[in-house]
C-alpha cells in the first residue's frame, strides 16, 4: 500500500459526508506554515463553521506551551478546523478534550489499538504521545469570534523520521499498529466522530464529554507532578471539573483547580514505572512508565 500519497486536492476529502457540518468545506495544502496559522486567517475573513485546512507539511508547526510541532511530508495528519461556538465561553476548554477522545475513538475502531489520554490533550499509544492538540480562540469585544482547534496525528512515521530528542516520548500508528494506515480514510472517520461527538456537545452538555475522556485516562486517581510555569506540584488526580480543568488533591487535603499545566505521572519507588529501587516486573503492565519522575511518594 503507498503510504505517501498526497492528501493535497484528493477528491475523497470534499466533503467528507452529506450532512456532516464538520469537513464541509476542506482546503488541502501542500505546505503551510501551520494549518492553525491558515484556519485562523481564514476564520477572520469569516470562514464557516467546520471549515477544515489540511497539510501535507508544516514548515512552522506549533504546539502547546510555544513548543515546535514535528510535521514530516505526508507522514501526519496535520489538519485544523473552526468552530463558531454558540455555547457558553467556559465550556470552551472541553473542546480539546473532546477532540482528543474523538480522535482515540477513530484511532481505535481504524487500527484496533487502545489509545489513552493524557491530560489536557494528549493522545497516547503505550504510553508515547500519537496524537497532540492546539486550540486558540479569538475574541472580538469581549465576545468569542471563533475557535480553531489543530490536530496532529502521526500516522504512518518510522522512528527515524522523529527528531532524536523526541524518540522515547513519541511514537506512531505505524509504529505501534506494525502496519501502514491509509491517511485519507483515518481523516474521514476522525471527522466524522468529532462532527458526531461535538453536536451531542452542543446539543446536550458537557456530563458524556467528560465521562468518554475520563474513560480513557488512566492517570485519574493516580500521584501526579503537575508543571505549571516551570513550578512544580505534586498530588493526586482527584477528577476533571465540569470545565475540564484537572482538580488537584494536595498532600495536605485542599483540592487545587489547575487550567493549563503539564502532567507527569509519578510512580511508587519500587514500580517499574521508577525501576530505581525494587524488582523489575513486567514492562507491559505500566504503559505510562516513560513519564516517570524522579520524586516518590
Ligand atoms: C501539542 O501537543 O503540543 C499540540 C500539537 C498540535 C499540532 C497540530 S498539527 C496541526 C495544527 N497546526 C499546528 O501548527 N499545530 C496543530
Amino acid at each position: 500500500m503507498k503510504d505517501d500519497s498526497t492528501l493535497a486536492g484528493q477528491e475523497s476529502l470534499t466533503p467528507v459526508k452529506p450532512g456532516n457540518r464538520l469537513g464541509s468545506t476542506i482546503l488541502s495544502f501542500e505546505t503551510v506554515t501551520s494549518t492553525n496559522t491558515v484556519a485562523k486567517d481564514l476564520a477572520r475573513a469569516g470562514a464557516e463553521e467546520g471549515t477544515v485546512v489540511l497539510a501535507d507539511r508544516q514548515t512552522q508547526g506549533k504546539g502547546r506551551q510555544a513548543r515546535s510541532w514535528s510535521s514530516p511530508p505526508k507522514r501526519g495528519l496535520w489538519f485544523s478546523y473552526v468552530l463558531r461556538p454558540q455555547f457558553p465561553v467556559q465550556w470552551l476548554g472541553l473542546i480539546p478534550l473532546l477532540t482528543a477522545s474523538s480522535v482515540a475513538s477513530a484511532i481505535e475502531d481504524s487500527t484496533g489499538l487502545m489509545p489513552n489520554l493524557k491530560w489536557p490533550n494528549d493522545v497516547l499509544v503505550r504510553g508515547k504521545k500519537v496524537c497532540g492538540i492546539l486550540a486558540e480562540s479569538e475574541f472580538r469585544a469581549q465576545t468569542l469570534s471563533f475557535l480553531v482547534v489543530g490536530v496532529g496525528l502521526n500516522v504512518n512515521q518510522i522512528a527515524g523520521d522523529f527528531p532524536q530528542e523526541l524518540r522515547q516520548r513519541a511514537t506512531s500508528l505505524r509504529i505501534e499498529a506494525g502496519s501502514v494506515t491509509r491517511r485519507e480514510i483515518l481523516l474521514d472517520s476522525i471527522m466524522a466522530q468529532i462532527d458526531k461527538d461535538y453536536r451531542r456537545f452542543a446539543a446536550s452538555g458537557i456530563e458524556e464529554t467528560s465521562a468518554n475522556w475520563t474513560r480513557r485516562c488512566p492517570d485519574i486517581g493516580k500521584m501526579c507532578e503537575i508543571l505549571e510555569d516551570g513550578k512544580s506540584t505534586h498530588g493526586l488526580f482527584e477528577s476533571l471539573d465540569k470545565f475540564g480543568r484537572l482538580i488537584l488533591r494536595l498532600a495536605d487535603g485542599t483540592l487545587k483547580t489547575i487550567a493549563s499545566a503539564d502532567v507527569n505521572r509519578v510512580f511508587p519507588m519500587g514500580s517499574p514505572g521508577n525501576p530505581t529501587h525494587g524488582p523489575d516486573l513486567p514492562k507491559e503492565s505500566y504503559p505510562l512508565q516513560q513519564f516517570k519522575t524522579k520524586t516518590a511518594s
